[in-house]
């Protein structure tokens, strides 16, 4: 069997499986460290960096970045946790997120994270983008909430393999692009599938809004990261 792998985290001394990210290892390790555009079981693209660390004074992404012997890891610093929030502020101006009228809310990973970092207010001047709503037989795409964190671009495929969520444009005007054709070939499943693993309000299945009433939503109950920080 593989020798486990000696690694340390703000100070803390952990052991990875020789293979696993920073974040898994962490995980394992009862250490929280936040992410989004990363989801269990698909494949890491980091793409969002809210999983920034340093290691070795080097940032990197901690859903992507296999641990290696000896490494030293920055995790709840403040220079860290300023960075994180910044992205998420920035996420915020960069999207037109209205959370109190938004289905997803209390179930929002982004809500999720600004709560967890105390944002009342971001830092930098919204932009108000110009965005619109998709509408599919099954689901609503609501560009406005979209992140960009590809998962219902790695999670959602037919059968036979093709995807039916894709990205297209590039840089400031780049969005979730569908294939109407399969699409309209989703099945119930598959589109609550959809909802589901996106992080925020984006993809909705029609016709199942507010049905978790305030107060038992996911986020209602306990903050985001704390079944990690409660497994200590
Ligand atoms: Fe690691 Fe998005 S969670 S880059």
């Amino acid at each position: 069997m593989p020798e486990p792998i000696k690694f340390i985290i703000d100070g803390k001394e952990c052991t990875a499986e020789p293979g696993q990210t920073i974040y898994e290892a962490a995980k394992a390790n009862g250490v929280y460290i936040p992410v989004l555009c990363h989801f269990e079981g698909l494949k890491p693209v980091g793409s969002c960096r809210i999983c920034s660390v340093r290691v070795n004074g080097r940032w990197m992404a901690a859903c992507t970045q296999p641990v290696a012997p000896g490494m030293v890891v920055e995790n709840h610093t403040t220079e860290v946790e300023e960075y994180r929030r910044a992205l998420i502020e920035m996420l915020f101006v960069e999207g037109n997120h209205f959370c109190p009228a938004c289905e997803k809310s209390g179930n929002c990973e982004l809500q999720a994270l600004a709560y967890r970092y105390q944002i009342m207010v971001p830092g930098f001047p919204y932009l108000f983008p110009k965005k619109d709503i998709e509408a599919f037989p099954k689901f609503l795409l609501e560009h406005n909430r979209c992140v960009q964190c590809r998962r219902c671009i790695r999670a959602i495929q037919t059968p036979d393999g093709k995807k039916i969520f894709d990205m297209k444009n590039r840089s400031g005007r780049v969005r979730i692009n569908v294939d109407r054709k399969l699409a309209a070939k989703l099945s119930e499943e598959e589109a609550q599938k959809a909802m589901d693993i996106c992080p925020v309000g984006a993809i909705l299945k029609k016709e199942v809004g507010f049905r978790i009433p305030i107060g038992k939503r996911k986020y209602d109950k306990k903050p985001i990261g704390s079944e990690i920080e409660e497994s200590k």
